[in-house]
């Protein structure tokens, strides 16, 4: 009677019940970071010091920030490297691909747990497994060998039928769950897909809607594994790797979304926001100036050869700038072996290197007031790193046949796409993999570069609390506005104190000022719904922290970031009625007493100046959350366990 996602926690559960919204710690077979939040997990590991890494695999990813145009990057590339060398992590090089495709291709196992030090780690759910972003420090500890705690979800089915009709593509399915469910629909479920409808996806496809599932604020989505999965792991010399895994026939699920593949039609989502879905027939004839193609989203190499079929014999539009991105060097080779590459070129294409581009912002921002058409999963305010631009999301054949027109094109009905496969063996190509060597284990000096400077640690919560609101935001703030992140402040990811200067100036240009201004009272945030909703950028609860944040109301909070706050001993508290979001403006002195008391109860009353009520407000926390917090967070939980 068990749902798959049931299954395979049961088989990894260490602690707490399988009740949905109980607190349960999972063993994680695997872990996997990129080096944009890399760096920080590595000097938590650090400060962690364990001989080794205790996972199965541990593979620590260089694919986001590869611009050198200074020694920022190189020199957190080489620390990764060292950090790795040094506790038995595999490293994937910049330049052998995405994480999520590489690790897809190479170390997916079905039936295995997998956290993330990057909010697309979902992605493995694509093979059947159990794959969550994380917090770089739940990261840490997980290589650590602790525990990785979540809420015990619900499992929603997703259940596809029908066959997808030419032109459309996996994106559309997931494009289409968002328009129903939302970015926020998401919180503490699992997304499990079943039906009919299942067995005409390939691997890559349902990759592509288990990653996409995060902008759901999901903790994971999951396929079954079948004879397909076994095919795509064989394809890259891994067929061993394979199992047969599904939910029973009478499993139970919370809620059953319905989706008839064959009435599904090609969608993209609208500025500034993923759920913001309309057919792509809504805005056929927009004028696009920047067609980009790639991501962890849709970089397979089916997806690719879905472009290579548009562009051939065809031009890019002189009013359009394409550039493609693939997602590994595997793809990339294959792609030139088989003449795809050189379609490209000849359509006037520009190829960018393996690895996350224009998707982080880096390299490739859209003009001012520009329309770019991207195949990827995020459209933040800003994330492009043009403000002024407008960026929608659709399937990279939508995105191919608009590149060739010039305006948003409807791929409906074009039969190109029909009959192009998955190829049945990849040549394996581990050139740029540095496995782990027991002779460099514990035997390798950590390499930090001048611009690596220490991670803040959290203080025990004081029994009496005097804060004072320094910003008043409303609601779907995202981690990209707390802590931005674009090609200039990128290299400076290893460097808090530097980043925190930005914490929040998308959405308030002042913040980090008046948070340096505040004496005898520590900033706090009030926000709207969904606050730190995206990635699982830590960064996002480190800047406030170093800016002396101690607590953040809102009135909810997206599921990783929420973990980052309470990691990092900052508290998320919400309104108990969300009208009193009204009532604390910015300025507004608090006063909170009898904290650590009140924050076991679960419910938190704040003396607000001005105001002739406390103000009630909830903290939803389990037993082991709860002592985190107080303790400061799990860095300082560590810190204080290793000096008893
Ligand atoms: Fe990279 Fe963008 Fe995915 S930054 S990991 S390609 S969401």
């Amino acid at each position: 009677m068990a749902t798959l996602t049931e299954k395979i926690i049961a088989a990894h559960l260490v602690d707490g019940e399988m009740v949905p919204g109980n607190e349960i710690g999972l063993k994680i077979d695997q872990t996997l970071t990129q080096d944009s939040t890399g760096t920080m997990a590595y000097l938590e590991l650090e400060a962690m010091d364990p001989p080794r890494v205790r996972t199965e695999r541990s593979v620590a990813y260089i694919d986001h920030n590869m611009l050198q145009s200074g020694p920022e990057n190189f020199d957190d590339h080489l620390f990764i490297q060292s950090a790795a060398a040094d506790y038995g992590i595999w490293l994937s090089k910049a330049g052998n691909g995405i994480c999520h495709q590489v690790h897809l291709e190479n170390f997916g196992i079905p039936g295995k747990t997998l956290i993330g030090s990057d909010s697309h780690t979902p992605t493995g759910g694509g093979i059947g497994m159990i794959a969550i972003g994380a917090g770089g420090v739940d990261v840490a500890a997980a290589m650590a060998g602790r525990p990785y705690y979540i809420t015990m979800p619900e499992v929603i089915e997703v259940r596809l039928t029908g066959r997808l009709s030419a032109g459309v593509a996996a994106k559309d399915i997931i494009l289409e769950v968002l328009r129903r469910e939302s970015v926020k629909g998401g919180v503490n479920k699992v997304y499990e897909y079943t039906g009919d409808g299942v067995q005409t996806l390939t691997v890559p496809e349902r990759a592509t809607i288990t990653n996409m599932g995060a902008e759901l604020g999901a903790t994971t989505s999951i396929f079954p594994s079948d004879d397909l999965t076994r095919t795509y792991l064989a394809s890259f010399g891994r067929e061993d790797d394979w199992q047969a895994l599904a939910a029973d026939p009478d499993a139970q699920y919370a809620k059953t979304i319905e989706i008839n593949l064959n009435d599904l039609r090609p969608l993209l989502a609208c500025p500034h926001s993923p759920d913001a879905v309309v057919p792509v027939a809504d805005k056929a004839g927009l004028k696009v100036n920047q067609v980009a193609i790639g991501s962890c989203t849709n970089s397979s190499y089916v997806d690719l050869a879905k472009v290579a079929a548009v562009l051939k014999g065809n031009r890019v539009n002189p009013n359009v700038s394409l550039v493609i991105s693939p997602g590994s060097r595997q793809i990339l080779k294959r792609l030139a072996d088989d003449g795809l590459l050189s379609i490209f070129i000849e359509a006037g294409a520009r190829i960018l290197e393996c690895g996350c581009g224009p998707c982080i912002g880096m390299g490739q921002a859209p003009n001012t007031d520009g329309v770019s058409l991207r195949s990827f999963n995020r459209n933040f305010y800003a994330r492009s790193g043009t403000a002024s631009a407008d960026v929608y999301l659709a399937s990279p054949e939508t995105c191919a046949m608009t590149a060739i027109h010039g305006v948003v094109t409807d791929p409906y009905g074009e039969e190109k796409f029909q009959g192009i496969q998955h190829p049945e063996a990849f040549q394996i190509d581990h050139n740029l993999f540095i496995p782990p060597s027991e002779e460099a284990i514990g035997q390798t000096d950590l390499v930090k570069g001048p611009n690596i400077k220490d991670c803040p640690v959290g203080q025990p919560v004081p029994e009496t609390l005097e804060g004072q609101v320094a910003t008043h935001l409303e609601d779907n703030i995202t981690t990209d506005h707390i802590a931005p992140s674009n090609a200039k402040l990128l290299p400076f990811r290893s460097n808090v104190p530097y980043l925190s200067n930005f914490c929040l100036t998308p959405a308030d240009p002042d913040f980090p000022e008046k948070c340096k201004a505040m004496t005898g009272a520590a900033p706090v945030v009030v926000a709207g719904e969904n606050y730190g909703q995206g990635s699982s950028r830590e960064h996002a609860a480190l800047c406030p922290l170093y800016l002396g944040v101690r607590a953040v109301i809102a009135k909810s909070f997206a599921r990783i970031h929420k973990a980052n706050l309470i990691n990092n001993g900052i508290l998320p508290l919400t309104f108990a009625d969300p009208a009193d979001y009204d009532l604390v403006k910015e300025g507004a002195k608090l006063t909170f007493k009898n904290l650590p008391a009140q924050i076991k109860t679960g419910q938190v009353d704040v003396e607000v100046e001005g105001l002739d009520r406390p103000l009630s407000l909830k903290i939803d926390l389990g037993s082991r959350q709860e002592d985190l917090l107080l303790a400061g967070g799990l860095l300082a939980t560590i810190k204080a366990e290793q000096e008893k």
